[in-house]
C-alpha cells in the first residue's frame, strides 16, 4: 500500500525542467527519499502560501527555498522579522541533527553554503541599505492605510496629492506634504481649496494632524530620497546566484501597518518598473510577504481588491509572491485563491479559534486520502502537507513533507560581520544619506516668504507646525459628494488611464518613477 502511494507522489512530483527540492515524502512515520517533493521554478510565478503555527518551521521553509532559488539564479526579496534570516549570509553549521535530517530525506548531500545576500533596513532602523520611498511614489492609498484614515479621510488625501501632482509641488518627503495641505487650509490657499471639490477644511486639518502624530512617531526616515531603487533587488552575482534581498526590521512590531504597506509599495512598485514577459522558466524575482495577516487585518475592501489584483497582476511580470502567515485564514479568499502552491506547516488546535481555523484551512486543500484535521495537528516541526503546480499548471497530489535542512546558518548572524558587510556594501552607500531637493516645501516656503512683510519675526515660522493645523471640526464631507465631484472623477481618471500629463497613478495610487537604470554590479 504504502509502495503504492510513494510510487505514485514520486511521480507527480518528477517534474522534468529545474525545481525547488523541498525534502521528501513521510509515509508510514518515515521519510521515503525516493519520492522527492518539488516545486517547479516554472510555476512560481503562481504564488504561494507559507503557512503554520509558531515555532513549526516556516522561516526554515523559506530559507530553504530562498537559497535553491538563489543558487538556480533567481533572486529573492525576504522580510526578515525576528532576525533569525540573516544567517543565510553565512555557511551553516553541521550538527548531529541537520545530518540526521539531510540523510533522511535524501536528495542532493547536504554541505554548508552561505548565500550572496544583500541587507536591508526599513527606514534606516536596522543594519542595511537605508529603504525610503517618496511620497509620491508611495501614493495616497498606501499612506492612507499607514495612518490609519477613513473613507472620507483617504478620498481627501487623493484629492491632495491631485492637486500637488497637477500643481508641479513635487512630494518627495512628509513635510512636502505637510506643507501643501496647510497652504490648503490657510487663507490664502482657499480659492485652490475650493476648486478642489471635494476636500472640506475640517478633513485636511485631521489628515494633518495625523500626519504630524505620524512624524513624532520618527517616520521621516521612512519617506525622502534617495527612494530604493527596486532594480537593486533583482540584481544577479557575477557568477549568475540571485542575490537574497533581505529586509531587517526590528521593532516592526510598533509599526505593523507601515511595514506591511512598505512590502505592498515595492510590490507595486516591481508591477510598474517590470516589462511584460508572460509565463517564464524561472522567475525573475521570488518576493516572500512575512507577517502577511498585517497587511489584511482591518484594511478596507478596495485595499484588499488592490492587492488581489497586484498579485495577479505581477504574475506575467515573472514575479511570484510567496505569503507567510499562520493559516490560510489569514489570507482574503480572492488573494488565496491565487496561490497555487502551499507549504502548511502544523496548526494548533487548541482553542474553538483554532478549531474553525484548522477546520478552513483542511477546506481550503484539494481532495487527498489523508485525514487532514489530524495529520495537521501532529506535523512534526519542519514537516508540512505540501501540494503545488505541476509544470502543467495543475495541483500535485497532497503530500506530508519532511522538509530538507538549509545549507545556511539556522540562525542571527554575527552582528559585527553584518555591520562590516553593509559597510562595504556599494548599494548600501548609495542610500546612506538622505538627499533633500527643492520640493514642495521649500517651494510653498518661497512663496509665502515672498508675500510676507519683513518684520514677520522668524520665531513665529517655527512655532508654525504646531499652530497651523485646522481645529478639529466634525467631519462633513460625504463620500458620494467626493465621488461625485469633477475634481474626483478626473483624478480617477487619470489613475486608471495608461498615459496622463500629470503623474499617471495606478496600483493602489503609487507612482511609477522616471529614473536612470543602472548597470548590474
Ligand atoms: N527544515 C528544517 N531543517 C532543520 N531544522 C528545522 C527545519 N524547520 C524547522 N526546524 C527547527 O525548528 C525550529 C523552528 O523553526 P522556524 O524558526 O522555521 O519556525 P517558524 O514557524 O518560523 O516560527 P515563528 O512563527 O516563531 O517564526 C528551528 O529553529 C529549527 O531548529
Ligand atoms: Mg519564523
Amino acid at each position: 500500500m504504502a509502495d503504492d502511494v510513494v510510487a505514485t507522489v514520486a511521480q507527480a512530483y518528477g517534474f522534468t525542467g529545474p525545481a525547488v527540492d523541498l525534502g521528501a515524502l513521510v509515509a508510514d512515520g518515515t521519510a521515503h527519499p525516493e519520492a522527492q517533493i518539488r516545486l517547479p521554478l516554472a510555476m512560481m510565478n503562481r504564488h504561494g502560501l507559507v503557512a503554520g503555527a509558531t515555532g513549526t518551521g516556516k522561516t526554515k521553509t523559506l530559507q530553504v527555498m530562498a537559497e535553491q532559488l538563489s543558487a538556480a539564479g533567481v533572486p529573492v526579496f525576504l522580510a526578515d522579522i525576528k532576525g533569525d534570516l540573516s544567517g543565510m549570509a553565512t555557511a551553516g553549521e553541521p550538527s548531529d541533527r541537520v545530518t540526521a535530517r539531510a540523510a533522511s530525506v535524501g536528495g542532493d548531500a547536504w554541505s554548508p553554503a552561505g548565500m550572496p545576500v544583500e541587507f536591508y533596513a526599513l527606514g534606516g532602523k536596522g543594519t542595511g541599505a537605508v529603504v525610503r520611498a517618496k511620497i509620491t511614489s508611495f501614493g495616497p492609498v498606501l499612506l492612507s492605510k499607514v495612518l490609519g484614515l477613513n473613507e472620507v479621510q483617504s478620498s481627501s488625501l487623493g484629492l491632495v496629492f491631485h492637486y500637488a501632482d497637477s500643481n508641479g509641488l513635487e512630494l518627495d518627503d512628509l513635510k512636502d506634504l505637510r506643507a501643501v495641505i496647510t497652504y490648503l487650509t490657510s487663507d490664502e490657499g482657499s480659492a485652490d481649496l475650493e476648486a478642489l471639490g471635494g476636500l472640506s477644511k475640517a478633513t485636511a486639518g485631521v489628515i494633518l494632524r495625523e500626519l504630524i502624530g505620524f512624524e513624532d512617531q520618527g517616520a521621516e526616515a521612512f519617506f525622502g530620497e534617495p527612494e530604493l531603487d527596486t532594480a537593486d533587488l533583482l540584481r544577479t552575482t557575477p557568477d549568475g546566484s540571485g542575490v537574497v534581498s533581505v529586509m531587517e526590521l526590528p521593532g516592526v512590531q510598533e509599526q505593523p501597518r507601515l511595514f506591511s504597506t512598505f512590502l505592498m509599495w515595492l510590490l507595486a512598485d516591481l508591477f510598474h518598473e517590470l516589462p511584460e514577459v508572460g509565463d517564464v522558466e524561472k522567475p525573475k524575482l521570488v518576493f516572500f510577504f512575512d507577517e502577511a495577516h498585517l497587511l489584511f487585518d482591518d484594511a478596507a475592501k478596495e485595499f484588499l481588491d488592490s492587492v488581489a489584483q497586484t498579485v495577479r497582476l505581477i504574475r506575467s511580470k515573472g514575479v511570484g509572491v510567496f505569503f507567510v502567515t499562520q493559516t490560510p485564514k489569514d489570507v482574503p479568499r480572492d488573494v488565496l485563491a491565487q496561490l497555487g502552491n502551499r507549504v502548511q506547516h502544523a496548526l494548533r488546535a487548541y482553542t474553538p479559534e483554532d478549531a474553525k481555523a484548522l477546520k478552513a484551512t483542511v477546506s481550503t486543500f484539494p481532495k487527498s486520502a489523508y485525514d487532514l484535521e489530524e495529520l495537521l495537528t501532529t506535523l512534526g516541526i519542519g514537516e508540512a502537507v505540501v501540494t503545488v503546480l505541476s509544470e502543467s499548471g495543475a495541483p500535485t497530489p497532497v503530500a506530508w513533507t519532511r522538509l530538507r535542512p538549509p545549507r545556511s546558518l539556522m540562525a542571527q548572524l554575527d552582528p559585527a560581520q553584518q555591520a562590516s558587510m553593509v559597510a562595504s556594501s556599494p548599494v548600501a552607500r548609495r542610500y546612506a544619506q538622505p538627499v533633500d531637493d527643492a520640493s514642495a516645501y521649500e517651494r510653498l516656503r518661497a512663496r509665502e516668504q515672498a508675500l510676507q512683510p519683513p518684520s514677520q519675526p522668524p520665531a513665529k515660522q517655527a512655532a508654525e507646525r504646531r499652530t497651523e493645523s485646522a481645529p478639529p471640526a466634525p467631519e462633513r464631507g460625504t463620500v458620494a459628494g467626493i465621488f461625485a465631484s469633477p475634481v474626483f472623477r478626473s483624478f480617477a481618471r487619470s489613475a486608471a488611464s495608461a498615459a496622463g500629463r500629470e503623474i499617471t497613478r495606478s496600483l493602489f495610487g503609487t507612482a511609477p518613477r522616471r529614473r536612470r537604470r543602472r548597470g548590474i554590479f
